[in-house]
């Protein structure tokens, strides 16, 4: 093992699936418990939660399940305290959880619009504001938020492009106001990556090989792809990064520039 988390607590929010295989929550969770970090697995759902877990378990990491709803402050302080409480500190924060959210300004219901807001901005806000003492009390930490390539290139989602890109912009604000706490804070913007999300949506075979080939790769990603990204951006190898935004898409921001998707 190599132990690139060795020592370290983190908390994953969304970290279960909505259906079966494996969402950018559950991925990360995966391989940071692999890394040797002891992760608390936040999720609404705590059945997805614990599918995540008996994951972890299977393969000898340590984790826990706890069961949050991320737009509500109590939850979010509860759940820092869980892995304060159980493990003595907090290093890591994946800020994962996000919904999507269809429509143009003019047909977007403005409840839909709010929901989608508070669940992909407030939530990340209101879980990094108590996770953020936690970590200057363990000396620093690093903080991943995920974005989505949603956010450079709007398809008719756009509240939910809309809240995209107001997490890179808070991902941004936070490095600069959490830096001199020795706190870095990154975003990973992923492609259409194949989730249980995505797979939930009952997408057809054919569109499903359409966003394939809209990558310059002609790769289909996967949440591991997520995971791997966000692993490395809060592990120490990256600490020479913070604020930045990085595209997990095989290509598909650049090469959409020509072909319309
Ligand atoms: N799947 C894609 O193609 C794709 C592309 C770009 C960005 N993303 C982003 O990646 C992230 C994860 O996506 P995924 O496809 O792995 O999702 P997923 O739906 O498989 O997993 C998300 C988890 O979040 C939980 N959750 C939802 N609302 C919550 C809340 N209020 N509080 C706590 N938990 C809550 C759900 O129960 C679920 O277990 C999201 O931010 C999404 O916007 C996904």
């Amino acid at each position: 093992m190599a132990g690139r988390l060795e020592g370290k607590v983190a908390i994953v929010t969304g970290a279960g699936s909505v259906g079966e295989g494996i969402g950018n929550g559950r991925a990360a969770a995966v391989l940071f418990a692999r890394e040797g970090a002891r992760v608390l697995l936040a999720d609404r759902k705590r059945a997805a939660a614990e599918e995540t877990l008996a994951m972890i378990d299977g393969e000898g990491g340590e984790a826990d399940v706890f069961e949050a709803d991320v737009t509500r402050s109590d939850d979010c302080r509860a759940m820092v305290e869980a892995a304060v409480g159980r493990w003595g500190k907090l290093d890591i924060l994946d800020n994962n959880v996000g919904i999507g959210g269809r429509g143009t300004v003019v047909d977007v219901d403005e409840d839909e619009w709010d929901r989608v807001m508070r669940v992909n901005v407030k939530g990340m806000m209101l879980a990094s504001k108590h996770a953020v003492p936690a970590m200057i009390a363990s000396g620093g930490g690093a903080i991943v938020n995920i974005s989505s390539i949603a956010a450079f290139r709007p398809r008719g989602l756009t509240p939910y492009s809309a809240s995209k890109g107001a997490v890179i912009s808070l991902t941004r604000a936070m490095a600069v106001d959490h830096a001199r706490d020795g706190i870095r804070v990154n975003c990973i913007a992923p492609g259409p990556v194949y989730t249980p999300m995505v797979a939930a949506g009952g997408m057809p075979d054919e569109l499903r090989e359409r966003r394939r080939k809209a990558s310059l790769l002609q790769l289909e990603g996967t949440g591991w792809d997520v995971g791997y990204a966000a692993l490395f951006l809060v592990s120490d190898e990256a600490r020479y990064i913070t604020g930045v935004c990085l595209p997990v898409d095989g290509g598909v921001i650049i090469s959409s520039t020509t072909a319309r998707g």
